[in-house]
């Protein structure tokens, strides 16, 4: 008997990046070599989590284990309210306006199972080609279609959403944009959060800011500004993504949260009792530690940005066009001799992992991300490899 089966996990294939991960896998295994491997694939940094969230962990783990609530606890609740007021000048209604998630990579997914009416005529979702693929993954899984707009360069990778044809517009029930960007790098401005937010109500449509490295950004840059500034004190169609993935090292812990329109909020209340997605509340205690401290945040701000330099410095050298690449921990450069997923092979060859550009969407060709997860000194050590291959003729030069 054929067992039943969604044709959509066939028709999404595989989730993009695990290809990488197989690889990465594979060469790691390969230790007989001898030879280091320089892996920049993967978004996922290798930096201790603070001891003192580690230490919220331990001392949070209650002898009896209960489920947890899809509200969340509300300390935590309050932490996260108390991390938007600091970080962006905003405050916001824990109890209202706030939803701790598991990490924000399911939150991003499930958001679209509440908003979507699978037979109604405004089903898509707009979201950015080359971006992370879970937009569009959740809106098709909740019975939506998906709508990519292309990103180019020459426009700062922005999504325009004001220069979308009305009829394009008229399809959609939610946008999603996601400043600083995964994978160029690229941030926005207060004013674009404002024009985007302006837009989307004309045309009645949810606006998603997926904001999960708002706290990773070069410090002689601006912080990247959120959607919720743009807003005024009316969160009315608005949600933000927000994660101490990035912010805390806590990749692991899947730590997140939903920040926006009350009655969005409820709507995910409802819906996320039937699916039991609520982060047990040992992560939960472990997570109000982190939301309620910025030093660590900081500090993993400079390892970034020391990272960040030597990279940057080596392509300057090299002429390697760098884009985008304002924030977040990865740079996104125009691949030498126009082929991403060539020059990501020839790399390979020489042990150092990056992503080609249209693993994040077929607007990425031509394009690598790094990922900044190898140590300062294992990123001097790639440079040194990388120039080398470069020196002798194994890879292209600019
Ligand atoms: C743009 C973007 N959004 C969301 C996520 C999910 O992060 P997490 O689920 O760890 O919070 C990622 C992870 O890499 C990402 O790059």
């Amino acid at each position: 008997m054929p067992l039943p089966t969604n044709p959509l996990l066939a028709e999404l294939g595989g989730y993009p990046l695990a290809a990488f991960q197989d690889l990465a896998r594979g060469l790691r295994a390969d230790a007989g070599s001898g030879r280091p491997l320089y892996d920049f694939s993967i978004g996922d940094p290798v930096e201790q989590t603070p001891p003192f969230i580690r230490a919220a962990l331990v001392a949070g783990l209650d002898p009896v284990s209960q489920y947890p609530t899809a509200a969340g606890l509300p300390e935590l609740r309050a932490a996260i309210a108390g991390w938007v007021a600091r970080r962006f000048g905003v405050a916001v209604d824990p109890d209202r306006e706030v939803l701790p998630t598991a990490g924000s990579k399911e939150a991003v997914f499930h958001l679209p199972l509440a908003l979507v009416d699978p037979s109604g005529p405004r089903r898509a979702v707009v979201w950015g080609d080359p971006g992370y693929p879970v937009y569009e993954r959740g809106q098709r899984f909740a019975g939506g279609t998906s709508d990519p707009v292309a990103l180019t360069a020459a426009d700062g990778w922005r999504l325009e959403l004001g220069d979308l044809a009305p009829d394009r517009l008229a399809k959609a029930c939610l946008v999603w944009t996601n400043y600083p960007h995964n994978p160029t790098g690229a941030t926005v401005d207060l004013d674009y959060h404002r024009r985007t937010l302006a837009t989307a109500r004309d045309h009645e449509l949810v606006l998603a800011s997926d904001e999960c490295y708002a706290d990773i950004y070069p410090d002689d840059a601006p912080a990247p500004p959120s959607l919720l500034q743009a807003c005024d004190g009316n969160l009315r169609g608005v949600v933000v993504a927000l994660s101490l993935s990035k912010r805390s090292g806590m990749t692991g812990y899947r730590c997140g949260a939903l920040v926006g329109d009350a009655e969005l909020i409820a709507a995910q209340r409802l819906l996320r009792p039937n699916v039991g997605t609520a982060s047990p509340e040992v992560l939960q205690r472990a997570a109000i530690a982190a939301w309620s401290d910025d030093e660590h945040a900081a500090q993993r701000r400079a390892v970034f940005n020391a990272k960040r330099a030597v990279l940057l410095e080596f392509f300057a050298d090299a002429g390697i066009h760098v884009s985008g690449s304002a924030a977040t921990f990865y740079l996104w450069f125009a691949a030498p001799g126009g082929d991403d997923a060539a020059y990501a092979e020839a790399l390979l060859k020489t042990r150092i992992i990056a992503s080609p550009g249209r693993a994040f969407g077929p607007a990425g060709r031509d394009w690598l991300r790094l990922a900044l997860v190898p140590s300062v000194d294992g990123c001097a050590e790639a440079v040194a490899v990388w120039r080398d291959a470069i020196a002798v003729g194994a890879l292209p030069g600019h």
